[in-house]
């Protein structure tokens, strides 16, 4: 059976595009649920600007609060050397840094081009220096929504500058939901074929409804790893139009039910998703956590036992 491998990024990517402050307490709760799930790795906050994003300011509480299960990895968004000094300082378990391979995106959500965050992400592995080990998250790796096409050839050289710098893994970052299935086939196999001692992830957005159909094809390319978002929260506040993030409970039960090991407490799980529209005030995308899973079954009529 063929293990896969999930990160899920609620409490980073799904709760920093929604409007109303998340109490600390909430999110601290919410971890450590998911820690009790089975997953290889939670994405716990960012040591972003509080600024740039108001709602993770509580990321050193939150990484001094939770409840470190072991097995999971702990890992938080940095996008620069500041970011870098308060995750270790945070004892996360991995650093996962951050640039587009958009010019324009990049620009947009950092604040500076390609080749600074390059430079500065240089940086930033040389200061780690093998203190943890470091994931580079390439936002709108499958198209931008300002640029349109970002060619795959940008993807792989970015990829190779980072692998070359020794990075333990890259996660491939379809920032919204501009990716479809042929697209994701040619990339996971490109990239397998040229970094095959790199960690590979693929993070993929709902927007366009084609999360899943991404997931089946990635899996289909022998990828193990998923970014996944309880309740199909989430979106990047800097990319006009973005939206949910695959949902990790609808996305674990469809490879579950393919026969895949995700290592996942399913109702356990779905415990979590079904409390998660209480926590930010309103009805959240993920479809299983509402039908139950396809071995929930409902009792039958009564009136077709006169019909027997
Ligand atoms: N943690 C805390 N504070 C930080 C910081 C960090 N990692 N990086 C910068 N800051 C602070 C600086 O201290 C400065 O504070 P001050 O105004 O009180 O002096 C302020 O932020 C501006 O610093 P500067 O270096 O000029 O950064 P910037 O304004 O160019 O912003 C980023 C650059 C990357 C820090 C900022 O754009 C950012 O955090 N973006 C978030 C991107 C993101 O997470 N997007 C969603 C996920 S894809
Ligand atoms: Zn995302």
């Amino acid at each position: 059976m063929t293990r896969i491998y999930f990160n899920d990024v609620v409490t980073r990517d799904g709760f920093q595009i929604e409007p109303y402050f998340i109490p600390t307490e909430d999110k601290i709760k919410l971890i450590d649920g998911l820690s009790e799930c089975g997953f290889a790795k939670i994405e716990v906050t960012s040591f972003t600007s509080p600024k740039a994003i108001p709602m993770l300011r509580d990321a050193e509480e939150v990484m001094g609060k939770i409840k470190r299960v072991p097995g999971v990895e702990y890992t938080v968004l940095v996008p620069n050397l500041r970011g870098a000094e308060r995750a270790l300082e945070s004892r996360a378990d991995e650093l996962n840094l951050v640039m587009s391979t958009s010019e324009t995106h990049n620009l947009a959500n950092l604040r500076m081009t390609r080749e600074k965050s390059f430079a500065g992400l240089a940086e930033v592995i040389r200061y780690v220096d093998g203190r943890a080990p470091i994931n580079v998250s390439l936002s709108t790796c499958f198209g931008c929504p300002m640029e349109g096409e970002v060619p795959q050839s940008v993807v792989e050289e970015f990829a190779q500058r980072f692998v070359d710098l020794g990075v333990r893994g890259l996660t491939i970052c379809d920032t919204t939901g501009m990716a479809n299935p042929k697209q994701v086939t040619s990339m996971a196999q490109s990239l397998q074929d040229k970094f095959p001692q790199t960690e590979l992830t693929m993070h993929f957005h709902n927007t366009r409804g084609m999360g899943l159909a991404n997931v089946l094809a990635a899996v289909q390319a022998n990828i193990v790893r998923f970014d996944g978002s309880l309740g199909g929260l989430g979106g990047c506040p800097y990319a006009p139009g973005a939206s949910g993030n695959i949902s990790s409970e609808d996305a674990i039960h469809m490879l579950d039910a393919m026969g895949y090991d995700t290592g996942i407490n399913i109702p356990k799980l779905l415990v979590l998703a079904r409390e998660l529209p209480q926590i930010v005030g309103h009805a959240v995308p993920g479809q299983v956590a509402k039908a139950g899973r396809t071995c929930d079954l409902h009792p039958a009529p009564e009136y077709i036992n006169e019909l027997k």
